[in-house]
């Protein structure tokens, strides 16, 4: 119960990666903020985590929107009084071949990936200031490092990401709050049940552990960046890709 006391704010947490931090950070003893575009489904975990014995609370939130966010930051705030940690998990794709990609495609992946990231985390850091701490983890991608074709919008959204990951801890060490990145390689979610048979089975022959991984890899890792252990990390792409990508 490392994060007992401890408030964690956690974008796109109705489903997949998202819930799968949302359930672990509550295991660990953390009241939850389990903030969704989709606000049915993000009760429905909310409840999930709350008959486990753990405060879970859903919100509704569009990341690309700067008001909405601060109304859910300051509705944390109202009602739980401190926020310590942060998880912009969030993200979505709308892949294309580049002369064929749409521009709003190219807009709405950029807004709700990269401009989320950055409109949440402008939101909470007068507060972790303010606290003297706090700890935020953004989720990036494979596919920020090294590309994948189809994905232009996606890959630049997730390389965003990094580098704002790496300018923002340096920005903030000072003030007690680490800020670092996880770089999924694929992991079975709904985003990736949508991959036809052939590219599963091109994948695992790329992957030297053999296998997707899970939300909950990917999940204990973040659940460790947000604990004391975690205390002299700043500034990191922690990489989770079953031996995919080796740097
Ligand atoms: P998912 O599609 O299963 O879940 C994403 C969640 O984000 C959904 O609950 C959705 O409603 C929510 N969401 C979408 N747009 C939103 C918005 N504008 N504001 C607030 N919430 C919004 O996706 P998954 O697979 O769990 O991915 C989570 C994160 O991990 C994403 O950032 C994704 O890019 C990243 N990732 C996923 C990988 C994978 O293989 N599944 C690999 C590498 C990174």
């Amino acid at each position: 119960m490392e994060l007992k006391g401890k408030v964690a704010f956690i974008t796109g947490a109705a489903q997949g990666i998202g819930k799968a931090i949302a359930q672990i950070l509550a295991e660990d003893g953390a009241d939850v903020v389990v903030a969704d575009l989709v606000l049915e489904k993000a009760q429905e975990t909310a409840k999930e985590i709350s008959e486990r014995g753990s405060r879970a609370l859903p919100l509704k939130i569009d990341v690309a929107r700067y008001p909405e966010v601060r109304e859910a930051v300051d509705s944390v705030m109202t009602q739980w009084g401190r926020l310590d940690i942060l998880v912009n998990n969030a993200g979505i794709t709308r892949d294309a071949l580049l002369l064929r990609m749409k521009e709003e495609d190219w807009d709405l992946v950029l807004d709700v990936n990269l401009k989320g990231t950055f409109h949440c985390t402008k939101a909470v850091l007068p507060l972790m200031t303010k606290q003297r701490g706090g700890k935020i983890v953004n989720i990036a991608s494979i596919v920020g490092v090294i590309g994948n074709a189809g994905q232009a919008n996606y890959a630049a959204s997730k390389a965003g990401v990094i580098g704002f990951t790496k300018t923002v801890a340096r920005e903030y060490a000072s003030r007690g709050i680490n800020v670092n990145a996880v770089a999924p390689g694929f992991i079975e979610t709904p985003m990736t049940h949508r991959l036809s048979p052939e590219v599963r089975e091109n994948l695992f022959k790329q992957i030297p552990l053999g296998r997707l991984g899970t939300a909950q890899d990917v999940a204990h890792v973040v659940g460790f960046l947000v604990s004391e252990k975690a205390a002299y990390l700043t500034g990191q792409v922690i990489h989770v890709n079953g031996g995919m990508l080796m740097v």
